[in-house]
């Protein structure tokens, strides 16, 4: 398969783009992503493309003006090589949370960055769990759209066999709960939350059964942790058992992990779409990996089968 698609990776999350080439069974092609010194973005590409299908693995998380523009340069230069099809592989899709013009005088950053991404070259993207589905139509290029259920549920249905309520911690994310519910055959509960302002929410009441259960909520992005912890103690005074958190993508700005640490939460786990640098690493904290689930989206797009069949329940 490699002598007809190539992976490459910037500075973002090179563990990552190793692990999905891994699972293809080849590596990263070479590519020069370095900085000139006056601080913009220097890229090469180091190895013939003419005709390739070709994958660049590159989360926009932060710093997420750098990650970007390494992504959007090395796009230039694969289309400048003559890739013949190029697929921006985005596992974590930063600035997705100004997705709608909700006061007055402020952007839509969501909608700016897919007009980046193709007009330097994307052919397609690939990402995970984003913050809003509508953002896929933010995008007039196919956009293959993948969830981190399967490798949540699979960890949770190990560790947690009965007496569980899945919770989403706002009213957005009911629809993801309710399918997280359905295949760990457990209730489902959801957090009235309010956001007071960017950095903090409060959580009001809890509609749903939680009493002397174990609790998993379940969320796309944890950002500063506010909204999973008020949601946490919510859920502690509506006395449930264990609270456990699934969460896609691992942002924890700010002091988010000491925050975690001084919570009611048990264990978060968090998926690879953004990497862990150790100094947020905690025991509270638990990394479970999407390389395969990336990896076979890859081999699919390629080989031009369906991908909604991985989701299939
Ligand atoms: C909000 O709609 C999102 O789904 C997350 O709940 C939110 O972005 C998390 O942010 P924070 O951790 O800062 O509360």
């Amino acid at each position: 398969m490699f002598n007809r698609i190539s992976i490459f990776t910037g500075n973002a999350h090179p563990k990552l783009a190793k692990d999905i080439a891994k699972y293809l069974g080849g590596k990263i092609s070479p590519a020069l992503v370095s900085r000139f010194s006056d601080g913009e973005v220097r890229v090469k590409i180091e190895e013939n493309v003419r005709g390739k299908d070709v994958f660049v693995v590159q989360p926009t998380s932060p710093p997420v003006n750098e990650n970007l523009m390494e992504l959007l340069i090395m796009i230039d230069a694969l289309k400048r090589a003559s890739a013949r099809r190029i697929t921006a592989v985005i596992p974590y899709f930063g600035y997705a949370r100004q997705d709608r013009k909700d006061q007055p005088r402020v952007p839509i950053t969501a909608k700016l960055v897919a007009n980046l991404l193709t007009v330097a070259g994307a052919d397609r993207v690939l990402t995970l769990d984003l913050h809003a589905g509508q953002i896929q139509g933010f995008f007039d290029i196919p956009l293959d759209h993948l969830y981190a259920i399967n490798v949540f549920v699979e960890y949770f249905s190990k560790k947690l066999k009965n007496n569980l309520v899945v919770v989403s911690p706002d009213v957005g994310g009911i629809k993801m709960a309710r399918a997280y519910a359905k295949r760990l055959s457990a209730g489902l509960a959801i957090v009235d939350k309010r956001r007071n302002s960017p950095d903090s929410t409060s959580a009001i009441h809890i509609l749903g059964e939680v009493e002397g259960k174990n609790c998993v909520l379940v969320d796309d992005i944890i950002a500063t942790g506010s909204s999973l912890i008020e949601a946490a103690k919510a859920l502690k005074r509506a006395k449930s058992k264990d609270i456990y958190a699934a969460v896609t993508h691992g942002v924890l700005s700010k002091d988010a992990v000491k925050k975690i640490e001084n919570s009611d939460i048990k264990q978060l786990v968090i998926t690879d779409s953004i990497p862990l640098p150790p100094e947020k690493r905690s025991l509270k904290i638990k990394v479970v990996s999407v390389a395969s689930l990336l990896g076979e989206a890859i081999k699919r797009i390629h080989e031009e089968k369906s991908i909604s069949i991985l989701f299939e329940f």
